[in-house]
């Protein structure tokens, strides 16, 4: 359907999700013959897929189309796009800040991308397409994806989210939660697997509470279908919520050998008052016995969460509580957020909001402690073999920091509970599943080598 020819620059911002809607706004670009280009100078096409979740994500998507004005005084036919959930929040209003904008193409919208780019082409200047929609774009994946990482994709399997948590604008820039047809899905992941893709990722915002109500499909049981698709050898999923965390998903999760035994649970926060005031909808002792239930099924698995500081009427005590939680539960990582306030989200009403230097003094003393507790935990890891899915070569290497000898690489993966490996190879590939023995660690990664390499030293001693 190649009916231009130019290049297309995507700027991602925000969460997976976003990641998983640019590789789909690419392919739209592709199939109109708009190639991906890394430089944005020379692109033709601008779009930058944004994130409302805080202040400064949505400041950094303003700030990264602004700087476009001038370019487009030099080159009036580039055309410059907010997508996502900053253009689903502002509308129109993305205009006063943005002059230059053509297109606001909201979350609901990426069905219509190709018209819009078909009327911006025919000299349209400004369109601005908010409407909200049921129904779940659907595009299967294309070549241009297959490029960055040849080893694991996201899939997104449900839209929106129906929990309204008083600090958060998923609910209001995303819609209503609805789960994906299964068969849509499993096509999408039987051709990712094709392509060489060894895991998978299913995503939602809420994706424990994933359901088909007419076909009587949960969560658990689309994982099953997922793990009879050959040549995936893993299936992570996030973001879980602590309600909807069913004993049918632990089983999942013990009983499926696909599924990686790793489960990214938010808590965010360790008192009850601030959690009843988020709307959460669980108490810190039924978070901390869903944890229990999950390590009494799986005594390996890896837990994260993500927790909010300085939440409107958290004082030192509820903070200390948070505090507590962490060093209870023993996350192997947390994602940590000062609160940031949303005027589409209730929590913006309420009185009793906390100072923001008491914030970023609160944020700093839950990542220190979480500091010393992963140490631990990566620490506890030395002398294990665990199973690592090699994603390439590391970062060192790639930037040429390392020389590379033919026998021996620098190579990096992930264990089933997320966690970073690096370790020396010969002859292992990429999309390889292997057995790496820990011997170092370091902050925010394992060093190992691989078993086989071992066996292989042993024989020959
Ligand atoms: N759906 C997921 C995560 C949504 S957003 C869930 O329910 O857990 C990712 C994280 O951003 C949240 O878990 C929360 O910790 C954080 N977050 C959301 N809104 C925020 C806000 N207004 N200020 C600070 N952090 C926020
Ligand atoms: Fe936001 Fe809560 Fe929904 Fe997560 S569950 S997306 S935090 S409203
Ligand atoms: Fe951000 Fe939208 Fe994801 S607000 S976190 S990009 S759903």
């Amino acid at each position: 359907m190649t009916k231009y020819k130019g290049l297309a620059f995507i700027n991602t911002i925000g969460c997976q999700m976003n990641v998983y809607d640019s590789e789909k706004l690419a392919g739209i670009l592709n199939s109109y013959g708009f190639e991906k280009t890394q430089d944005m100078d020379e692109a033709d096409i601008v779009v930058c897929n944004t994130c409302s979740i805080r202040h400064k994500a949505e400041e950094k998507a303003f700030s990264f189309l602004g700087r476009f004005a001038r370019e487009k005084t030099r080159r009036p036919h580039l055309i410059t796009v907010m997508a996502g959930c900053v253009a689903q929040q502002e509308g129109k209003k993305a205009f006063d800040r943005l002059p230059h904008l053509n297109l606001v193409l909201g979350t609901q919208a990426f069905s219509r991308f190709g018209a819009h780019i078909d009327a911006l082409k025919s000299g349209t200047q400004r369109i601005v397409d908010i409407e909200e929609s049921d129904m779940i774009f659907e595009a299967l994946p294309d070549e241009t994806c297959f490029e960055e990482n040849k080893v694991s994709r996201f899939v997104t399997i449900m839209q929106g989210c129906d929990n309204f948590c008083t600090y958060c604008v998923v609910p209001y820039v995303r819609g209503r939660e609805r789960s994906r047809a299964p068969e849509a899905i499993l096509e999408e992941i039987r051709i990712l697997a094709r392509n060489g893709i060894k895991e998978v990722t299913l995503l939602g915002q809420n994706v424990n509470s994933y359901g088909i109500r007419e076909q009587g499909l949960s969560f658990p049981g689309l994982l099953e279908k997922v793990s009879r698709i050959e040549g995936i050898k893993r299936i992570r999923f996030a973001t879980s919520h602590p309600k909807d965390l069913s004993e049918e998903l632990i089983h999942a999760v013990r009983d499926i050998d696909k599924v990686c035994r790793h489960v990214h649970l938010p808590v965010q926060s360790g008192s009850d008052k601030i959690l009843k005031k988020m709307n959460r909808g669980y108490t810190r002792e039924t978070y901390l016995s869903r944890i229990r239930a999950l390590r009494e099924a799986c005594p390996d698995i890896g837990l994260s969460t993500d927790i909010i500081v300085g939440f409107p009427f958290e004082t030192k005590e509820d903070f200390h509580l948070t505090l507590d939680l962490i060093q209870e539960a023993r996350f192997d990582s947390i994602f940590a957020f000062a609160y940031s306030d949303r005027s589409s989200a209730p929590a913006a009403k309420f009185s009793s909001q906390v100072e923001e230097t008491e914030k970023k003094d609160r944020l700093n003393q839950l990542l220190e402690l979480q500091e010393t507790l992963t140490e631990k935990k990566n620490r506890a890891e030395i002398g294990q073999t665990l199973g690592v899915l090699v994603e390439g070569f590391s970062a060192k290497e790639r930037d040429g920091f390392v020389k590379p000898s033919a026998k021996t690489r620098q190579m990096t993966g992930r264990t089933e509970s997320n966690k970073i490996v690096h370790f020396a190879s010969d002859g292992i590939k990429i999309g390889d599943l292997v057995d790496i023995k820990i011997e170092k660690t370091y902050p925010h990664s394992l060093w190992g080598t691989s078993a086989a390499d071992q066996c292989w030293e042993r024989k020959i001693k």
